[in-house]
């Protein structure tokens, strides 16, 4: 199979399909973050495609960090990667701050990307909130340096959760302006990849709120830290509805709840929504549920022991963190060092 067989929009026929993608490492990681991303980050790196992943702690920076929570959470985060089926032979995996072409590329970027564009993105608003003349610059410049982390490898895909799509689009609009500013063909215009039947998990407490790390409530989210215990115990406990699960998925148009319970059900087992509606159509939540915590814990425990083990050898961690900011750096920094030549630097 060629390298862009798997992908529904090949790359463009002069460039070879790349994968990046990127998660920030503050706080733990989510089934949101597992479902919409993890996931798929395995499934793309087991299909042949180069694939580039990286911890953003450069992002996770524009919000306050305590710095022992963040090394704790970068490698913690790591372990995640690997105990999710991250190969670090096969894919290359590493932290951003070890890669300084990210940055150099993101300042080149804030001088691309113009402030109404970086106005428009709903992610920084809703961050932001009223609270916008108190946040850092660079919350606002974020999808800057967004963009430069998937242009310094000519990225040509990334798989995301449908929340990063804005971010996406103003990644191809700095690539094109690039491109235009500087009459080059330089940046490929990437394509977001977001499939499949949770490409936005919703809280279990509120299903018209995406879970997140952030939610104060820790009963909203399963951590890929939970054991089998407290991801049972979080399932049960999910809000839901009254209703029996219906014939069709349009029957679910009007319960989030319940929708966004069998959307993770079919991404955690690999089926279609319709397909878990065929299974359990008529059955109350008493019986639905437990299937769904027994099903999470089969696929999630695994997950959260295996970090517990590989968190014992942070040393190990580092190593391979480090062995990916070289790999990276090798396709990275000759990028960056073309950039420079092609906007007008000197360089000795
Ligand atoms: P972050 O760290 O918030 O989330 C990482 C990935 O997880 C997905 N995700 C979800 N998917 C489905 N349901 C949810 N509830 C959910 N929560 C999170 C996100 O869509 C994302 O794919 N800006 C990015 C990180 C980033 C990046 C990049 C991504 C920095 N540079 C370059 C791709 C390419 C972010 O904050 O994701």
């Amino acid at each position: 199979m060629s390298d862009t067989a798997a992908l529904a929009t090949p790359a463009p026929p002069n460039r070879a399909a790349r994968i990046f993608s990127g998660i920030q490492p503050s706080g733990g990681l989510t089934l949101g973050n597992y479902l919409g991303a993890l996931k798929r980050f395995v499934q793309k790196q087991d299909e042949g495609i180069q694939t580039i992943y990286c911890l953003v702690d450069m992002h996770a920076i524009t919000v306050w960090q305590d710095p022992q929570k963040l090394r704790h959470a970068t490698r913690e985060a790591a372990a995640g990667f690997i105990a999710s089926g991250i190969d670090p032979t096969k894919s290359i995996l590493f932290n951003q701050s070890q890669v300084s072409a990210h940055v150099e590329l993101g300042w080149i970027f804030n001088c691309v990307a113009r402030m109404g564009w970086m106005s428009r993105m709903t992610q920084f608003k809703d961050k932001a909130g009223k609270n916008s003349e108190n946040v850092s610059l660079g919350l606002f410049a974020y999808p800057a340096l967004m963009a430069a982390d998937i242009l310094a490898y000519r990225a040509t895909h990334v798989p995301v959760g449908e929340d990063q799509k804005q971010h996406l689009e103003l990644c191809r609009d700095i690539a094109a302006k690039f491109n235009n500013d500087f009459g080059v063909d330089f940046f490929p215009i990437v394509e977001p990849i977001i499939e499949g039947a949770a490409t936005r998990v919703m809280s279990l407490r509120d299903g018209t709120s995406k879970m997140s790390k952030s939610d104060p409530s820790d009963q909203s989210r399963i951590n890929l830290t939970d054991d089998a215990d407290m991801i049972s115990k979080k399932i049960r406990k999910a809000k839901t509805d009254t209703e029996p699960l219906p014939e069709t998925l349009s029957g679910l148009k009007n319960r989030p709840e319940a929708r966004n319970l069998v959307n993770i059900y079919a991404a955690l087992a690999d089926m279609t929504p319709q397909g878990v509606i065929d299974l359990y159509s008529g059955s109350l939540f008493g019986q639905f549920k437990p299937a769904l915590a027994d099903l999470a814990v089969a696929k999630l425990a695994p997950i959260s022991k295996e970090m517990q083990r590989l968190m014992k050898d942070p040393a190990e961690i580092d190593r391979i963190l480090e062995k990916g900011a070289q790999e990276a750096n090798a396709i990275a920094r000759p990028v960056v060092d073309q950039v420079y030549d092609i906007i007008g630097m000197i360089r000795g």
